[in-house]
C-alpha cells in the first residue's frame, strides 16, 4: 500500500513539474511520458495495448464480460462501447483507483454521424458537397460524445467504396478520391477541434487501413488485390489527407491487401504510414482483426498472430486478448523488442495526456454536462437542415416534387411511419423511439391529419401482400401519391453484402400494382437506403425519386422541407447508381481501355461494352436535381498553356434560369490525355456549392495549379507530367470535354 502511495505522489509531483512546462510544445509530453514509462513495469505497458469492451453495443463477433477485472489487474488501457458519464467514471475510478499507476482508460466508441442526435449516414452527407456541414455534424457528435465519457471515436471511415454490393459504402463519402480527401479533413477538423486538451473535443481515427472498399465481389472482409497504380492514387489518399489534417489515430481494416492481411501489413503501416507520412499517432486493429490474422492462414497461432501484428505496427489490440496474452512472451524470446511495446505505449499514453486525463481522468465524464449537452435544439436542428441537404432528388418529371400544401397525400410503405430504420445501421447512441421524426410526423407539419391518407402495403423484406388492397384504396382517394420504401437498416453497415440490390421484399411488386391502379397520378417515391439501388424497374413506374437515405433523428423533418419546397434540394450523388448488378464495379473517373465504345455505335463488336446492357449507368456521379434550373455558359480558361510554376483559371457563368432560389454544385473535372500510366477518363478536381437566387448570375472560378494535376506514375513518384489535360465545369459527370490546356 505504502508502495503504491509513493508512486502516485511521485507521479503527481513529476506531474506540477510537467504542468509548468511549456503548452503545447511536443517536448511536454515526452518528459511526462518518459516519467510515467519508467515507473511502469512491462506488464503495464502492455496493458496499455489493449482494448476491451463493454456491452452497451454489439459491434462485433463477441462482446467481453470480464473487464472490469483486467481492468483492475492494469491490463487494460482502453475500453470500447461504454458510454453515459456515470458508466465510464465508474470504469474509469477503477482504473485510477484501483490500479499501482492509476493511469487512466480511454473510452472509444464509433460515433460515425452523430451520437444521440443522429445525423444522415455519411454516403448522404458527402453528397451534400459541403465540408463545412460535414464539420459541423461531427462537432457535434464530438459535443454529445464528448459530454457521455467517451474520448475517441472511429471515425471517419475513408475507405473509398466502387461497389454498392457491399453494406459498407454506406459509412465512407463514395467512390471518389477528392471529395474523399476534402471531407476527411472536415472530419478531422469536426471530431478534433483545434485543441484537444478541451473537453468537447475526441480523438478521430482514420479507417479502415487500407484497401477495405475493394473487397473482391462486394462482399464483406473478402480478398483484396490490387497493384500500387491503383493503391496509391485511389485508396491511400483519402488516409493521406487525414494525416495531414491531424488525425491522432488509424485503425487497421479486416482485408488481406495483396496477399499479407492489412492488420499485419508493414508496408503499409511502418513504411508507409510512418516512414512515408510521418504520422506520430497510434494505430488499433480492427475487431479482433489480430486473431483473424490465423483464418487469414498468415498467422499459425496467436503468438504468430501478436507477432505479426506488433511488427507491423499494430500499436492496440481491439477486443483480441492476443497482446495481452502473448506479447511478455514473445519479448521473453526475443521475437520482438521491448522497444517496439515501449514506442506503442508512449504514443497511447501521449494520446491520453494530449486529452488531458492524467490532470482529471473524470473531465469527460459530467452528468450535468452530459444532460445539458445532449439533444440540445441547435444540434436537432443541424440534424434537419443535414437531412434537407442530403437528400438527392433523382428523378422529377412533369415537378412532381414539390408538393402542393393542399393536396391529398396517400403516404404508403414500410417506412413511412419508420422511427427506427431512419437513423441507419450506426445510429449510435441515438434513441431510435421517441426521438427520431418519422416522414409522417415530419408531413404533419405541412399538412393537416385528414390530407395525409396512411397505408403501410406491406413490410420491408416479408412477401405478405394482404396490406396492398388496402394502399390501393388510399392511392385512388388521393391528389399525389408518396411511396416511402426502401432497405432495412441492417441491409447496410458491416456484414451486411447483398448481391441482390434492388428495393428488397415485394415492395416492387407494391410500386407496380398501385401504377396500375392510378396511371394518371403522380407518385413520388421516396427512399431510404445506404447504398445505390437498382432502380432499373421503377424509374419507369414513378413521377419522382427523392434519395433520402437514412436521413437520421430529424430525417422526417429534414425530408419534409424538401417535398414542399422549403428546402429546394441540392445534394448529388457521390457514388454512380448501376442499371444492374452485372455492371459493378461502375465509377465515373474509370479507365478508357483500348476499345473504348465509339459514342455513334455504344454497341460495335469488339468495343468494350455488353452485349445485354449498355455501358452508362443508370445515375452518374454527380447528379441532383433541383426545382429549379441552372445554364452553364462559356467556359474561359485564362491561358492554354501553363508551366510547371503558373496557376490556370477557369471560369464559368452559371444562371439561376428557374423559379426556385436555390443551390448548384459546380465540378470542375480533368482529363490528363497521356500519362506515364494510363489516366481515369475525367477525374473530380474542385467543386464549389453556390447559391443563386431566381434569375441571378455568378461567375465561378477555379485556379488550377500543377499541384491538381499530379498523380503517381510509373516509378510511383508524385509527378505532373508535362502534356495536354482536358477540362471542364459541369453540373455532373456527365459531359462532354470541349476544352483543352498543355502543362509543358
Ligand atoms: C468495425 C469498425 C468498428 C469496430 C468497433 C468493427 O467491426 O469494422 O469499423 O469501428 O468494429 O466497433
Amino acid at each position: 500500500m505504502r508502495a503504491r502511495h509513493f508512486l502516485i505522489a511521485s507521479f503527481i509531483f513529476f506531474g506540477c513539474l510537467w504542468t509548468l512546462s511549456a503548452q503545447n510544445a511536443p517536448s511536454k509530453y515526452e518528459a511526462k511520458i518518459d516519467s510515467l514509462m519508467n515507473l511502469m513495469t512491462l506488464e503495464e505497458k502492455i496493458g496499455q495495448t489493449v482494448m476491451y469492451g463493454g456491452g452497451w453495443a454489439k459491434t462485433g463477433p463477441f462482446v467481453n464480460t470480464d473487464y472490469e477485472k483486467y481492468i483492475r489487474e492494469g491490463s487494460v488501457g482502453a475500453m470500447l462501447n461504454v458510454y453515459t458519464s456515470k458508466a465510464t467514471r465508474d470504469l474509469q475510478k477503477i482504473a485510477v483507483e484501483n490500479t499501482r499507476l492509476g493511469i487512466p482508460l480511454l473510452f472509444g466508441y464509433d460515433v460515425i454521424h452523430g451520437h444521440r442526435t443522429i445525423f444522415p449516414i455519411n454516403l448522404a452527407l458527402s453528397g451534400s458537397w459541403d465540408p463545412e456541414l460535414v464539420e459541423l455534424t461531427s462537432r457535434i457528435a464530438a459535443e454529445e460524445a464528448s459530454a457521455e465519457g467517451l474520448h475517441w471515436t472511429f471515425a471517419p471511415m475513408l475507405d473509398i467504396a466502387r461497389d454498392p454490393r457491399w453494406g459498407r459504402i454506406s459509412e465512407g463519402a463514395g467512390e471518389d478520391v477528392y471529395l474523399t480527401n476534402v471531407l476527411a479533413k472536415s472530419y478531422v477538423k469536426g471530431f478534433q477541434g483545434d485543441d484537444l486538451s478541451k473537453n468537447n473535443t475526441i480523438l478521430a481515427c482514420a479507417k479502415h487501413f487500407v484497401g477495405y472498399g475493394a473487397a473482391q465481389a462486394g462482399r464483406d472482409y473478402h480478398t483484396v488485390s490490387m497493384g500500387e497504380d491503383e493503391l496509391r492514387n485511389v485508396y491511400l489518399p483519402p488516409f493521406k489527407a487525414a494525416v495531414d489534417a491531424g488525425v491522432e489515430t488509424f485503425m487497421t481494416a479486416f482485408n488481406e491487401l495483396n496477399g499479407v492481411p492489412a492488420t499485419g501489413n508493414k508496408l503499409i503501416f511502418r513504411d508507409i504510414l510512418r516512414n512515408e507520412w510521418d504520422f506520430k499517432g497510434f494505430v488499433v486493429s480492427d475487431y479482433t482483426a489480430i486473431n483473424e490474422l490465423i483464418p487469414h492462414g498468415f498467422a499459425k497461432d496467436s503468438l504468430d498472430a501478436a507477432r505479426l501484428a506488433m511488427l507491423a505496427g499494430v500499436d492496440m489490440d481491439m477486443m483480441g486478448h492476443v497482446y495481452r496474452k502473448n506479447l511478455k512472451k514473445l519479448i521473453e524470446e526475443g521475437e520482438v523488442s521491448e522497444d517496439l511495446v515501449n514506442e506503442s505505449c508512449r504514443k497511447i499514453l501521449s494520446a491520453k495526456f494530449k486529452l488531458g486525463l492524467f490532470e482529471d481522468p473524470y473531465r469527460y465524464s459530467d452528468e450535468k454536462r452530459q444532460q445539458e449537452t445532449i439533444y440540445k435544439p441547435q444540434f436537432l436542428k443541424a440534424a434537419r437542415d443535414a437531412a434537407a441537404a442530403s437528400s438527392v432528388l433523382l428523378k422529377n418529371d412533369g415537378n412532381a416534387l414539390p408538393l402542393e400544401k393542399s393536396a391529398t397525400i396517400a403516404l404508403i410503405g414500410p417506412l413511412a411511419k419508420d422511427e427506427y430504420h431512419i437513423n441507419g445501421n450506426w445510429g449510435g447512441a441515438g434513441d431510435r423511439k421517441g426521438k427520431s421524426v418519422s416522414i409522417y410526423e415530419g408531413l404533419q407539419e405541412y399538412l393537416e391529419d385528414s390530407q395525409m391518407l396512411y397505408a403501410k402495403g406491406c413490410e420491408l423484406e416479408k412477401d405478405d401482400e394482404s396490406g396492398f388492397q388496402e394502399a390501393i384504396d388510399v392511392a385512388k382517394k388521393a391528389d399525389v401519391v408518396l411511396l416511402v420504401m426502401g432497405e432495412s437498416y441492417h441491409m447496410s453497415g458491416e456484414a451486411a453484402s447483398r448481391t441482390d440490390i434492388r428495393i428488397p421484399g415485394i415492395q416492387p411488386k407494391l410500386i407496380k400494382k398501385i401504377r396500375e391502379a392510378v396511371p394518371n397520378k403522380k407518385i413520388v417515391l421516396l427512399l431510404m437506403n445506404g447504398r445505390p439501388l437498382d432502380l432499373s424497374e421503377e424509374i419507369g413506374q414513378v413521377d419522382a425519386i427523392l434519395e433520402a437515405w437514412y436521413p437520421g433523428t430529424m430525417g422526417g423533418s429534414g425530408v419534409a422541407d424538401v417535398l414542399f419546397g422549403v428546402y429546394n434540394p441540392s445534394a448529388k450523388l457521390t457514388v454512380t447508381f448501376p442499371r444492374n448488378v452485372g455492371q459493378i464495379p461502375i465509377y465515373y473517373n474509370m479507365k478508357n481501355t483500348g476499345r473504348p465504345i465509339p459514342e455513334s455505335n455504344p454497341k460495335q463488336d469488339y468495343k468494350s461494352n455488353y452485349i445485354d446492357s449498355p455501358n452508362t449507368p443508370l445515375f452518374v456521379f454527380g447528379h441532383g436535381l433541383s426545382y429549379t434550373t441552372f445554364q452553364y455558359s462559356g467556359l474561359t480558361l485564362s491561358s492554354a498553356h501553363i508551366g510547371f510554376n503558373d496557376t490556370l483559371t477557369a471560369r464559368v457563368s452559371i444562371t439561376n434560369t428557374g423559379n426556385y432560389d436555390g443551390h448548384e454544385v459546380v465540378q470542375l473535372y480533368i482529363h490528363d490525355k497521356v500519362g506515364s500510366i494510363t489516366r481515369p477518363v475525367k477525374e473530380l478536381k474542385g467543386f464549389q456549392k453556390i447559391f443563386l437566387k431566381k434569375r441571378e448570375s455568378k461567375i465561378v472560378t477555379f485556379n488550377i495549379s500543377v499541384e491538381d494535376l499530379k498523380f503517381y506514375n510509373n516509378n510511383m513518384e508524385y509527378v505532373a507530367e508535362a502534356g495536354e489535360f482536358e477540362i471542364a465545369i459541369a453540373p455532373s459527370s456527365d459531359f462532354k470535354f470541349k476544352h483543352l490546356f498543355t502543362l509543358e
